[in-house]
């Protein structure tokens, strides 16, 4: 019987997450290799650790090394629908780690699970999307004495904390995760890029060759959605609002096109902006009849669901994660995980090869917090870059993947300028 307090589906679930946890574990050599030197060092000793991540099998694998380092860790989910309920289940009853976290839990519910995170007065804060920064600094503001710094993971998050530090409003400062080399080029890109065709092949069973996929934000999401549905066959059209992303785009070989006219001819669309609607009711009312669309960024405001609710007359779910929905000019379009990041929703969100990066400079940078957080301001930090050298050193290493090194004479050139035509 366990202690702890948690809140998840059915701790029953346990010894099936144990078995996925320790699989995404083979694809984590950087990661293991930090949480053993932690399980030595302990630098964490004395922590406590508010983590509102989505609660997946690598999460859980970076749970394990906090908590190694002398940790006391709380976690909750990111997001409502992102939640593996095994994985949960295991965090408590094999981990001893107070989870709470129930997939498909309300709005409600999700806040109940961020305020159990901050009753255990946390000293660092780990976020996906920044939701518990602000309940901290909104709702929970006696707890902001005891947090020392927090962690940042995606790019949604960093701009609202950025955002927040620029109105004078953050109150401790924060490690923006998502921004270090190691992180975004890779997690971002070839993460998103996978999982996210994995999460709409999962809820469709859909072919992509020959279909016409339109991916909105051509940003490190979006470079790599494109790239893996071409990879797949599909004829990629892109829509931006950025000019040099746009030119990237056409000279990647895609088409690019203003939403208004690749609504129309998309068999699929994927958003993966970070902003807002970018696909709104205009563009649903002038989709093709059976149009499939999904969202892959943060939040799920990036479709106009309340607008595509007033267009239609009826709605019904016709498979797991996918609504119908049919429009009063006749059309259906299908919505997918209700436009929450259907790569987590449908799928098992990011491969653990790309977390293992993601979450070594999670880890090193919640060392460094410790180490440094009383020299630094309330603003967003970006990762030392030390930090990230290191993940990237250890990752190629793990990979068995050596690079050439600098001659004298070599490094010489570079850095000097008397050697011309
Ligand atoms: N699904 C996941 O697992 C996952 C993983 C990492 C990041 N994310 C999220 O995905 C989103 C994108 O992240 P990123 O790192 O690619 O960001 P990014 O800033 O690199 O790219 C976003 C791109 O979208 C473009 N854009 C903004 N509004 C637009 C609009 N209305 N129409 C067309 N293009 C528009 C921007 O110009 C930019 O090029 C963020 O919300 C991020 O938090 C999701």
């Amino acid at each position: 019987m366990t202690t702890i307090p948690y809140d998840v589906k059915d701790l029953g679930l346990a010894a099936e997450g144990n078995r996925r946890i320790e699989w995404a574990a083979r694809e984590m050599p950087v990661l293991k290799q930090i949480r053993e030197r932690f399980g030595k060092e302990k630098p964490l000793k004395g922590i406590t650790v508010a983590a509102c991540l989505h609660v997946t099998t690598e999460t859980a694998n970076l749970m394990l090394a906090l908590r190694d380092g002398g940790a006391e860790v709380h976690l909750c989910a990111s997001n409502p629908l992102s939640t593996q309920d095994d994985v949960a289940a295991s965090l408590v009853a094999d981990h001893g780690i107070s989870t709470y976290a129930i997939t498909g839990e309300d709005n409600e519910t999700y806040y109940k699970h961020i305020d159990a995170t901050l009753d255990a007065k946390p000293h660092m804060t780990m976020d996906d999307g920044a939701d518990t920064v602000i309940r901290a600094l909104t709702d929970r503001s006696e707890v902001l004495d005891g947090i020392i710094g927090g962690c940042e993971e995606t790019t949604t998050g960093v701009i609202r904390l950025t955002s927040l530090a620029d109105e004078g409003l953050l109150k401790y400062p924060i490690i923006a995760v998502n921004d270090a080399d190691t992180k975004h080029f890779f997690d971002n890109r070839y993460g998103t890029g996978q999982s996210t065709l994995d999460g709409i092949t999962r809820a469709t069973n859909m072919l992509w060759a020959g279909k016409t996929v339109v991916v909105a934000g051509y940003g490190w999401c979006g470079r790599g959605v494109a790239s893996r549905a071409t990879g797949m066959g599909a004829k990629v059209v892109v829509t931006e609002i950025n000019l040099i992303r746009a030119l990237e785009a056409a000279m990647d070989g895609h088409q690019v096109l203003p939403m208004e006219q690749a609504a129309r001819i998309a068999d699929i669309i994927i958003t993966v902006t970070g902003g807002m609607k970018a696909v709104d009711k205009k563009h649903f009312e002038d989709m093709k009849d059976g149009a499939v669309v999904a969202n892959s960024g943060h939040f799920d405001v990036e479709l106009d669901l309340p607008g595509l609710e007033e267009l239609s007359e009826s709605k019904r779910e016709v498979r797991k994660f996918v609504e119908e929905y049919v429009l009063e000019n006749g059309r259906k379009v299908y919505v997918l995980g209700q436009g929450r990041l259907i790569n987590l929703a449908a799928a098992e969100g990011h491969p653990s090869a790309v977390m293992d990066m993601s979450f070594a400079n999670q880890a090193l940078c919640a060392e460094y917090i410790v180490n440094a957080a009383s020299g630094l301001e309330n603003k967003v930090y970006p990762v030392p870059k030390d930090i990230d050298e290191e993940v990237g050193k250890l990752k190629l290493h793990a990979m068995g993947i050596k690079i050439d090194t600098l001659t004298a004479e070599q490094y010489e050139y570079l850095h000097s300028w008397n050697i011309g035509t």
